[in-house]
């Protein structure tokens, strides 16, 4: 099945989105709407399933699934469900129902890091609370992150995503870049940048600036990176010195979370964070985000403390009821470690894979955890990619190529401007799925 068979498909997608470019930026709603390695964006009318359908009725496998919110598959019954009985409720009221009071008692029974719970709509918006949160709690400036972790494209976080990939001096930080301008340099005053999976810059940061680090947020599971996981033993040791040092661990989950199981990467690693914050699978498409906590820290925002938090949105019914229903599912006995389970298909896929790439002479790096995965074409396929600068060195004509032959097979991932970008999949790949799948990619591989 070749979505772009005759070239049909491309120019009616170039013609639209020419049309649009009148009353929308650059023709499209976000800039990430853009597939660089097709050179332009994808026009579809709705998605079901494990697959979205263009124009024409073709039918498109999803491995990107809405930027990873889709974890459930698009359309799914009790998502819709839950989000019909919102709208039967009034969608959203000045004061409280009992349903945002449902979802945060299960998400404190699910994620081990969280005591109490607030709740914002994007991503970038739950970050940048979980950073005021931890500024007012322990009364400083300062936040490090991590080279090549993505937190939202707020000025507090916005740097260092996806600089050019260049060795970092052991021990040493790395000098923030600004990721867009407009944001004026002196943000990045208050924002460290260490290499991952180095202990001793963790540790020299706080040497260098002691009492002024308020929290260390991290993307535990760094798939905003490909698929960078660190050693059980090192995620703790920065836990024990960001404690030693007083400042707090801010888990970013919005991309990890429910990707390994209901308890997240923090349960992956048996580490349990500060603050956790949630976002995309968490609503199955919904906006939603939560910042969660221990209830020493959460209550630092208002009114039982000094950090505001609220908003005309915030624990919108839409994504509180689409939540409840996401973890309803999610609690099902073999949603992750049944014989089609999430776990299974992820070695069904990885592996299948490997062997594509194996058979077609495709030089290309797999690395998955759970529902999550990168692709590091061009480096060595049995040596774990394990640090940033590394990743970032990955062929990217050659993983654009990829994309483009997989798209003409009707299997969609999607691309970033240089960046490595990350691909998923989640419930709604079945054993079948994948099978079809992995036949799709194999005859993309082969067109190569
Ligand atoms: C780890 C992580 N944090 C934060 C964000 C920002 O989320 P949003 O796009 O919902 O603002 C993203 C988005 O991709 C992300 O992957």
């Amino acid at each position: 099945m070749g979505t772009d068979s005759g070239d049909g498909q491309a120019q009616a997608d170039r013609a639209f989105f020419a049309a649009a470019e009148q009353v929308l930026v650059a023709g499209v709603s976000a800039s990430a709407r853009i597939n660089p390695a097709l050179g332009r964006a994808v026009l579809v009318e709705r998605g079901d399933g494990p697959y979205m359908i263009a124009p024409g009725g073709t039918k498109i496998l999803d491995f990107h699934g809405g930027f990873g919110a889709s974890f459930l598959g698009h359309n799914h019954p009790e998502i819709r469900a839950g989000v019909e009985a919102a709208l039967d409720m009034g969608m959203v009221l000045g004061p409280e129902t009992e349903h945002p009071r449902r979802l945060a008692e299960k998400i404190v029974e699910l994620v081990p890091g969280a005591e109490l719970v607030r709740y914002s709509n994007s991503g970038s918006e739950a970050t940048m609370s979980a950073i005021r949160l931890a500024r007012a709690h322990t009364g400083r400036k300062k936040i490090l992150k991590f080279e090549g972790h993505f937190h939202g494209l707020h000025e507090l976080v916005n740097f260092s995503t996806h600089p050019d990939p260049k060795e970092p001096v052991p021990g040493e930080l790395i000098k923030p870049t600004i990721d867009s301008e407009g944001i004026p340099e002196e943000f990045a005053e208050f924002t460290l940048v260490a290499p991952w999976r180095d202990l001793a810059a963790v540790e020299n940061a706080f040497a260098r600036y002691p009492d002024e680090i308020a929290a260390v947020i991290v993307e535990p599971v760094n798939y905003n990176s490909g698929c960078l996981v660190a050693e059980k033993s090192y995620m703790a040791a920065v836990q024990q010195v960001v404690g030693d040092n007083g400042a707090l661990l801010i888990y970013d989950e919005i991309l990890s979370g429910f990707r390994t199981g209901t308890d997240c990467a923090q349960g992956y690693y048996g580490v349990t964070p500060d603050v956790t914050v949630l976002g995309k699978a968490v609503a199955g498409g919904m906006p939603l985000s939560v910042v969660a906590g221990k209830r020493g820290v959460m209550e630092t925002f208002s009114p039982l403390g000094g950090a505001a938090h609220s908003g005309t949105y915030t624990g919108h019914l839409l994504g509180i009821m689409a939540a409840i229903a996401v973890l309803e599912e999610i609690t099902q006995p073999g949603f992750y470690d049944g014989p089609d389970g999430i776990m299974a298909m992820a070695g069904k896929l990885y592996s299948g894979l490997r062997d594509i790439f194996a058979r077609s002479g495709i030089h290309c790096r797999v690395q998955g955890l759970g529902a999550r995965f990168g692709m590091y074409f061009g480096l060595d396929p049995e040596v774990e990619v394990k640090e940033y600068h590394v990743a970032a060195t990955h062929d990217h004509a050659l993983l654009s190529r990829f994309v483009s032959s997989c798209f003409a097979q009707g299997v969609y991932f999607h691309s970033y401007e240089m960046a490595l970008g990350h691909h998923g999949f989640g419930g709604a790949h079945t054993p079948a799925v994948m099978e079809e799948a992995l036949a799709r990619i194999e005859s993309a591989c082969a067109a190569m």
